[in-house]
């Protein structure tokens, strides 16, 4: 039987691929897509996820839910730098042969339902069996949590992309982004005793894709989906290669639900995790205790965390589903 999942997201061009392969894995029911405000504000990521339904979603879509738009965190800063000013990598700069736009957005219905009620709803009807699978700041399952905790713990699994363990950060030298624009969310959900797995910086760095496997992968998928990963992706590797001096994308949010789907793509290590709320420099970093000694005094694990990925598994299994017919 599918897993039964919500998708909590900020798209952003890998949030769009992981949405897409979420859609395309029989393995996931996706209940759910709950928006958040991060790589773009809350109502141009809802406006993403719907257009990524329109294209690529199944009739009848899944619930689209919109979160919160004030994070705790209360950060400014977004992440349009990396996806394009609207999250995707500017898709009003295509056009189709005939000169015509070719990404246009549906209209947004205005009464969209909100995202920690329809987490508490779904949670009634499907208690222990929901995954959420979480791509963006943890705004919406704090607040679900502030809501009604008790009904929040019959979650079945939360897969978090977020954090850097044993390697730098993204947004600052100490943070990963997710983490960084609502650290006191992503505490209280660390804190909560829901089990976690999470999907950190030192697993998705390693996942990548190349402009060459861009370009190849896209000729091998159907329309419009391998012109979507081609527009979708370009300002984004880019960015990467001006910046960072890599040319590549790196695959963060598909990563997080490829593990939902299979763990055995990640290696996983139970450990104690807290984050920085109350410092400067450190805001937002995820401090796992990492000690090789352990005593009475320590705190106990709390969070599964993957520190090890079996790239070409993921990679493979990635592009196999982008191509399937
Ligand atoms: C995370 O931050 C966002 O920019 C990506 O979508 C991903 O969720 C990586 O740090
Ligand atoms: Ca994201």
């Amino acid at each position: 039987m599918a897993k039964r999942v919500i998708i909590d997201t900020d798209p952003g061009v890998d949030d769009a691929l992981a949405l897409i392969l979420a859609l395309r894995s029989p393995e996931l029911q996706v209940e759910a897509i709950t928006t958040v405000s991060g790589n773009v504000p809350l109502e141009q990521a809802t406006k993403n996820a719907y257009l990524l339904l329109d294209l690529f979603g199944p009739k009848p879509p899944p619930i689209l839910a919109r979160g919160r738009a004030r994070s705790s965190g209360k950060r400014r800063i977004m992440a349009q730098s990396v996806h394009g000013s609207d999250g995707l990598g500017e898709l009003n700069r295509f056009k189709n042969p005939d000169g015509s736009t070719r990404y246009l957005y549906p209209k947004l219905p205005r009464d969209l339902p909100d995202a920690t009620e329809v987490l508490l709803d779904l949670l009634k009807r499907y208690p222990d069996e929901l995954t959420l699978i979480s791509l963006g700041p943890l705004t919406n399952l704090a607040e679900a949590l502030l809501t009604d905790a008790k009904r929040v713990k019959r979650l079945r699994e939360v897969v978090i992309m977020g954090g850097a363990i044993g390697v730098p950060g993204n947004i600052t030298p100490a943070a990963e982004f997710n983490i960084f624009m609502d650290p006191y969310a992503a505490q209280r959900v660390f804190k909560s005793g829901l089990p976690i797995k999470l999907v950190p910086l030192d697993v998705t760095e390693k996942v990548c894709l190349r402009p060459m496997e861009i370009e190849n992968l896209a000729q091998a998928m159907e329309e419009p989906l391998g012109s979507f990963l081609c527009d979708a992706t370009s300002k984004v590797v880019e960015y990467m290669r001006q910046v960072q001096g890599v040319e590549a994308i790196l695959l963060h949010d598909p990563l997080a639900v490829g593990v939902a789907i299979d763990p055995y793509m990640v290696k996983t290590t139970l450990l104690h995790v807290e984050v920085e709320t109350q410092a400067c420099i450190t805001q937002g970093m995820t401090i796992a205790d990492l000690r090789p000694i352990r005593n009475d005094l320590e705190q106990p694990p709390n969070i599964q965390v993957a520190l090890e990925v079996d790239t070409k598994l993921f990679l493979s299994f990635f592009k196999e589903r982008l191509c399937r017919r």
